[in-house]
């Protein structure tokens, strides 16, 4: 009997390159212990405010209280939508003349913002490389197109923007409508200063583009710059940035609460607010016990808010600088990019490489075959291989194929081991090549 035929767009779909590892080292039949840096998926707990409304699902207090779990209006509840604008509040920004909307997380808000901000065929999304993968994953699943200008990883491990020419060059080519800019970077850990996206914003007012800011890590800078926004730009800095600006906002990482499945879209532009809520009105609603949960940041002072960004940089800063030195000493000649922001870095093996090594078979060879020894039990190491977060056209060389980004969201112990199991992975799969 035949079957029915599958869509081309689910035939032509692959796993998120950074799900790939963790997919392989599944399938593994040996008894091996994964540490898996591989993906954001934040292992601290929730702001101790969330927690409680979580801890107390059944009290008095609680609308759950009889059981009852009916959707929320389409935009969201007003308590969490005033949790996202009191947080950009927090970080001394305006939040006068914002629209908020709850989503499913910043990955949703992704998928809705594509939506709202060009059509099928039409003026493409520009990015700047290398990129955030589920953008391009939303953009394919919206038919929505993706240029993108790239960044140089240096040996000193900085990221490095092109000119604006070089810039304004692609912008004349595929007249883009729209431009996505992660302050707080993803995958690269580049933090974008105040003056940066100053730059940024003038370049999108000079061509009509909406500015997109994508800030689910926004406060995780590691510099001695105040935390940069597109909600910190002003007017009279960057006339006409009024009604264009759209910032992704989540729970996932600042609030440690991946899980939950909570995040935002906030936009200045009213109509944009309007028709994106519209288009969501087929969803429904997000999860209103998660919508709760996080509504609980409404009520919190901006002071309280500030000292746990201070903690939460602070714990960062601390497992990044340590692991970074101990990455360097371990593989002399690698470059660590330098991680002033996020909770991501990427390594390059570039220098120390043999020639013709792919950085997504090395890193499926450790989740699929290779083990190092600790103290008698069998590790490998799982990270997320670069090539997919570059949208080079074929024929192009692609600088993630010697690169993979590692996520800083293990426990101290755990990543203590990253440095000699991930050096020893390596000098195993360069003695077999
Ligand atoms: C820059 C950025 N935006 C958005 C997301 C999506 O997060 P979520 O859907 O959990 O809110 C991530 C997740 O890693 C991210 O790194």
């Amino acid at each position: 009997m035949s079957s029915p035929n599958i869509s081309n767009h689910f035939k032509s779909i692959k796993p998120s390159s950074i799900r790939a590892a963790q997919i392989a080292f599944l399938n593994r039949l040996d008894d091996v212990k994964a540490i898996n840096a591989s993906t954001g998926n934040v292992s601290l707990p929730m702001h101790p405010a969330m927690k409680e409304r979580m801890f107390s699902l059944n009290s008095a207090e609680s609308p759950f209280v009889d059981g009852i779990v009916k959707y929320s209006q389409t935009v969201g509840f007003e308590e969490t939508n005033k949790a996202f604008l009191n947080i950009i509040a927090s970080s001394g920004f305006g939040t006068d003349g914002l629209y908020s909307q709850i989503t499913d997380g910043g990955s949703q808000a992704m998928e809705l913002v594509l939506l709202g901000v060009t059509d099928v065929g039409a003026g493409p999304i520009l990015m700047i490389d290398p990129a955030y993968t589920n953008y391009k994953a939303m953009a394919k699943r919206t038919q929505r197109d993706i240029v993108s200008f790239p960044r140089d990883l240096d040996d000193d491990g900085k990221f490095s923007l092109p000119e604006i020419n070089a810039i304004e060059e692609v912008i004349k080519k595929h007249n883009p409508s729209a431009l996505v800019v992660i302050p707080y970077d993803n995958p690269t850990g580049h933090y974008y200063s105040h003056s940066d996206l100053i730059e940024i914003a003038k370049i999108c007012v000079k061509h009509n583009m909406w500015m997109i800011s994508d800030e689910a890590y926004r406060e995780l800078n590691y510099t001695d710059d105040d935390a940069s926004s597109i909600w910190k730009l002003s007017a009279y800095e960057v006339p006409g940035i009024e009604g264009r600006r759209i910032s992704i906002e989540t729970a996932s990482k600042v609030w440690n609460a991946c899980g939950l499945r909570i995040g935002a879209i906030v936009t200045d532009s009213e109509e944009f607010h309007k028709k994106s809520v519209a288009e969501n009105t087929a969803n429904l609603c997000s999860n209103v016990i998660g919508q709760y949960i996080f509504g609980a940041l409404a009520n919190e002072s901006h002071e309280d808010l500030q000292k746990w960004y201070s903690d939460q940089r602070n714990h960062y800063q601390n497992v990044m600088s340590e692991l970074k030195g101990d990455l360097v000493a371990e593989l002399p000649g690698i470059i660590v990019s330098s991680p002033d922001s996020s909770i991501y870095t990427v390594v390059d093996f570039k220098n120390i490489a043999k020639p013709g090594f792919d950085s997504a078979e090395f890193v499926l060879w450790c989740a699929s075959e290779g083990k190092v020894d600790v103290d008698g039990e069998d590790m490998t190491f799982l990270a997320s291989p670069m090539a997919s977060f570059y949208n080079t056209t074929d024929g192009e060389s692609n600088p993630g194929s010697t690169q993979v980004r590692i996520a800083f969201v293990l426990n101290e112990e755990e990543t203590k081991l990253i440095p000699p199991i991930f050096a020893e992975l390596f000098r195993q799969y360069e003695a077999k090549a």
